[in-house]
């Protein structure tokens, strides 16, 4: 009986000894250089460390992420994956269909995230059925920045209707104020066109053409108002918008050089990270319009080997949906937790309004995904569009030419 216990209890000691414990690791490829989005991807850094995780930086400077994408398809084609890669809307379900993703389903049990997500996030994070991604945040796209002191000064309040906007950037360029910062790189103008888009068109206009690329909508005399309030807004940037990138149009807001600027609320992360207070330096509001274009982002895990990067896939995940992150990241990162039980108290009004607003629109039916933002098509469906919406926004095509040429786009890539 003796010898028994002896020789179990010293199996076990043997067992513990030669057993090596992983040591978390994670190479990470994600598109947050700007002020704003470092700082908050910094919070997961040294949260990933502090659990005694070893974090690769695989940055890819370029707003939107393209550069990122066009970056992740080199390495997954030279057979060498990132183990954890900001990746989000149906570009999950299509690396997953190329089988290179790891189901991160044990995670997502173990610490019930069917319970702290809405459903309507929590399905683009499944494949198949399976968990493959990991949800950070909901950023909102429709919104409009402003600098609040060129309002105040110019007796312009927050425009509520495109024509007020209009009337406004008139009363701007009079008095010798750029009215709209804008970068004109392809994503940013898509962007703005998918506020018109919702603004003209309505929630019911903005899911037949730009979710289920119904050709009726796309080429209706809604969509030719849309291009028309377009040809508007590229008279209200500066001579020198192209190519800029959205951080420095967001600056260009802070510093008074402009008067608004239209882009999702990680621009509020630039503001918050220059020390600027909402309501006091610079004023948010939903762009003219009614409903919620919403943009989440995720991360997903790349099939990976060594148990190494197994478990570091396994904590970054867990940390990622884990309350404390969602609180420290989304007060950096200008978006909202995706978790429904972390309190908003520590929030600005900004992210209290974007709260309140994604809860009416998921009950009036105009919370809608992101087409700008990869929320809502596959890749090839929205590089159709956006290439005709940035065609168009840099040339002197007419309304006309630009809808026809969007329902030849879309029907190519169908
Ligand atoms: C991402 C944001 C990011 C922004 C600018 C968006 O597509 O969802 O997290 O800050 O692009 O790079």
């Amino acid at each position: 009986m003796k010898f028994t216990v002896f020789a179990a209890a010293t199996a076990a000691l043997c067992a513990l000894a030669t057993t090596s414990v992983a040591e978390p690791q994670a190479e990470v490829l994600h598109w947050w250089t700007s002020g704003g989005e470092a700082k908050s991807v910094a919070v997961l850094q040294q949260e990933f460390k502090d659990a005694g995780g070893t974090w690769t930086d695989m940055p890819v400077a370029g707003g939107g992420g393209d550069a990122a994408m066009t970056a992740l398809r080199a390495r997954v084609l030279s057979g060498n994956a990132p183990a954890a890669v900001q990746l989000k809307g149906p570009a999950i379900q299509e690396w997953y269909e190329e089988g290179v993703l790891s189901d991160i389903s044990a995670v997502a049990e173990e610490n019930g995230w069917a319970d702290v997500l809405p459903e309507a996030i929590a399905n683009h994070m499944k494949c198949e059925g399976h968990w493959c991604a990991a949800p950070v945040n909901v950023h909102r796209v429709d919104w409009i920045w402003a600098n609040k002191k060129i309002l105040e000064d110019n007796g312009i309040a927050m425009p509520t209707t495109w024509d007020e906007f209009n009337a406004a950037a008139e009363k701007l360029k009079a008095a010798g104020i750029t009215p709209l910062a804008h970068g004109g790189q392809a994503w940013q103008d898509a962007t703005v066109f998918e506020t018109v888009v919702l603004g003209l068109g309505g929630a019911e206009f903005f899911q037949k053409a730009l979710v289920d690329l119904d050709p009726e909508a796309l080429g209706s005399d809604t969509m030719k108002a849309v291009f028309d309030q377009m040809r508007l807004l590229r008279g209200d940037v500066d001579a020198n918008f192209s190519g800029r990138d959205w951080n420095l149009a967001t600056a260009m807001v802070m510093n008074g050089e402009a008067a608004f600027q239209i882009m999702g609320d990680w621009a509020k992360g630039e503001f918050l990270a220059a020390g600027k207070v909402p309501g006091e330096d610079f004023l948010c509001a939903s762009t003219p319009g009614e409903g919620y274009l919403y943009n989440v982002d995720s991360f997903a895990m790349f099939d990976v080997d060594g148990e190494d990067k197994e478990a570091g896939q396994a904590l970054l995940a867990k940390l990622i949906v884990g309350p404390s992150f969602q609180k420290v990241f989304n007060l950096n990162k200008g978006s909202i937790p995706v978790r429904t039980d972390v309190s908003l108290d520590d929030f600005d009004m900004c992210a209290h309004t974007s709260s309140e607003e994604m809860a009416s629109s998921s009950e009036n039916g105009s919370l809608l995904p992101s087409y700008a933002h990869g929320m809502a098509l596959r890749g090839a469906q929205s590089g159709a569009i956006t290439d005709v919406v940035t065609a168009h926004f840099n040339s002197d095509m007419s309304s006309d030419d630009a809808v026809k040429m969007l329902v030849d786009a879309v029907a190519a890539v169908q």
